[in-house]
């Protein structure tokens, strides 16, 4: 099925290097800020499955709050151990007020 843009939140809701969770279509995802630029991932860390909400945003990387490992947010791509497999990344765009990911 061809991704859909849907709404996941104000512009407003985040400052830089928050993170909140959005549930759409049973899929969990967390959406941050980094320098005024929002991004969508998938909540669950590829080393256990475990959510990373919780976990800090930095430099670009959320830190999975469980064992520890990196993510570039923007990538995806583990940059720390225990995860090697990149994180799921959706596309973002701004309309309006709304932050919308195609999901
Ligand atoms: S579940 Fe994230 S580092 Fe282990």
């Amino acid at each position: 099925m061809e991704a859909q843009y849907q709404k996941l939140c104000n512009r407003s809701d985040i400052e830089d290097n928050q993170t909140i969770v959005v549930e759409i279509d049973e899929k969990n995802i967390l959406v941050t800020k980094i320098n005024g630029e929002f991004y969508a991932v998938e909540n669950n860390c590829t080393h256990e499955n475990l959510p990373l909400n919780g976990g800090e945003v930095h430099n670009g990387q959320i830190q999975c709050p469980h064992h520890g490992a990196r993510f570039d947010i923007k990538t995806g791509k583990a940059t720390q151990f225990p995860a090697v497999m990149e994180l799921k990344t959706y596309k973002v765009k701004i309309e309006n007020d709304n932050v919308m990911a195609a999901i």
